[in-house]
């Protein structure tokens, strides 16, 4: 999950990382206020999840209270690469900057490890840095175990040519920066740029942090941060049902039991939907081992809810859950989906295999439900399925 810079510089200043005051809003009014606590001068900045704000007009430097309000007024609504701008921080004007510095930590998976970048051109786009001028930008990995302490961060900064008279400093924040990274379980912890300023301190200006959404059990306080006007409903509800669903474009709505036979699902749906007018899946999920006919209801739920849903695929390769409990859950979801009111009148395509299969399929053609169809095989039940949604659409 990817942070407003506000919400990195709220998790930077807990672990000590030097930052500025300020504080977000979502209407231009409320700057003045703010502005007069920071002692009239400040810098309004767009939060969006996307970088290039300065250059697409995003932050702007206001000399008086009267000023932010009206940067504020002018940068929300504002859109930046197709992101509106609904919220703008209200920052501390820094101390005269001279010059601005690269530092972050992220996870390198190629490579097994965790990775330290740092670099003396910071301020720019640091892809344009890598590009250009490789040798400008330090990479050092990181072992888990030993982390970055202050003679790891020295070690850091000397590799990347940091002055001697900001050296100390920088190692310092970066050993602050690296307990952010571990403390929150982020993928990745950015700060661009960091800044020297003339009366000789070291701040962070600018901060991205991406949180490793598979520690939620472990930082509680990380659900605050979520972006719920963002979330697409969808995949708010089924997140809150505990299900694992992505919404994508398509019309063949998908369910089935284990990531990898679910993402296989897509690629054979995608190539069916070429001989039915291009039909596509329109999600990703993952019911999971065990499909207990609440579970399934859950996930029928979901997809029956999708408005973009022609058709439903349910594929399922029986295994600690056997088929015929399969079977029985999506009759009896079915059921418990009509008796709670909700309309349940979109096709669904059933292949079942694996363990129990027969008895599976036999409690199928038992119920003979009739928007229920079941197909034996994988590539026949794909076909149906995108035959099915592509006469709907
Ligand atoms: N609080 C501040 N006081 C003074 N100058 C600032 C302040 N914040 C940012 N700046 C200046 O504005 C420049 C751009 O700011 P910032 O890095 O926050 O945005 P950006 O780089 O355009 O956005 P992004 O990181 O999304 O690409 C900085 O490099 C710095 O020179
Ligand atoms: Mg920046």
């Amino acid at each position: 999950m990817d942070l407003f810079e506000y919400q990195a510089r709220d998790l930077f200043a807990k672990h000590g990382v030097p930052v500025l005051a300020g504080e977000v809003i979502d209407t231009p009014e409320a700057a003045r206020e703010i502005a007069e606590r920071l002692g009239g001068k400040s810098v309004v900045k767009a939060q969006v999840k996307v970088g290039g704000r300065g250059k697409a007009g995003g932050v702007k430097l206001a000399a008086t209270p009267d000023e932010a309000v009206a940067r504020a007024t002018d940068i929300l609504g504002m859109d930046i690469k197709g992101h509106t701008v609904h919220k703008v921080m209200i920052a501390e004007l820094s101390p005269e900057i001279e010059a601005e510095y690269y530092v972050s930590y992220l996870l390198d998976r190629t490579n097994r490890t965790f990775l330290a970048m740092a670099s003396v051109q910071g301020g720019v786009e640091i892809e344009v840095v890598a590009e250009e001028n490789p040798d400008a930008l330090a990479k050092v990995p990181v072992d888990a175990n030993t982390g970055v302490d202050i003679v790891k961060a020295r070690e850091i900064v000397a590799l990347a040519k940091f002055p001697a008279e900001v050296a100390e400093g920088v190692a310092e924040a970066m050993v602050t920066l690296w307990d952010t990274f571990i403390a929150e379980d982020a993928l990745l912890v950015e700060v661009n740029p960091l800044v020297k300023t003339k009366d000789g301190r070291i701040l962070a200006l600018d901060g991205k942090v991406s949180l490793d959404e598979n520690a939620d059990f472990r930082q509680p306080s990380h659900e605050a941060l979520e972006d719920k006007d963002a979330a697409n409903p969808l995949e708010a509800a089924a997140k809150a049902k505990g299900l694992n669903y992505v919404k994508l474009e398509g019309e063949v709505g998908i369910i089935g039991n284990g990531a990898g036979l679910v993402m296989s699902t897509l690629d054979v749906v995608a190539y069916a939907g070429e001989n039915h007018g291009g039909v596509k899946p329109a999600n990703f999920l993952d019911i999971g081992g065990g499909a207990s006919a609440e579970v399934m209801a859950n996930g029928l739920e979901i997809i029956l809810g999708d408005p973009d849903v022609k058709s439903v695929f349910v594929n399922v390769f029986g295994g600690i859950t056997a088929c015929d409990e399969v079977a029985n859950g999506i009759v009896q979801a079915l059921e418990l989906l009509v008796s709670k009111g909700e309309k349940v009148e979109k096709p669904l395509v059933v292949r079942l295999d694996g363990n129990n299969a027969e008895l599976g399929r036999k409690i199928l053609s038992d119920a003979n439900h009739p928007l229920v169809q079941r197909v034996d095989t994988m590539d026949g039940a794909a076909d149906k399925a995108a035959e099915l949604a592509a006469a709907a659409k």
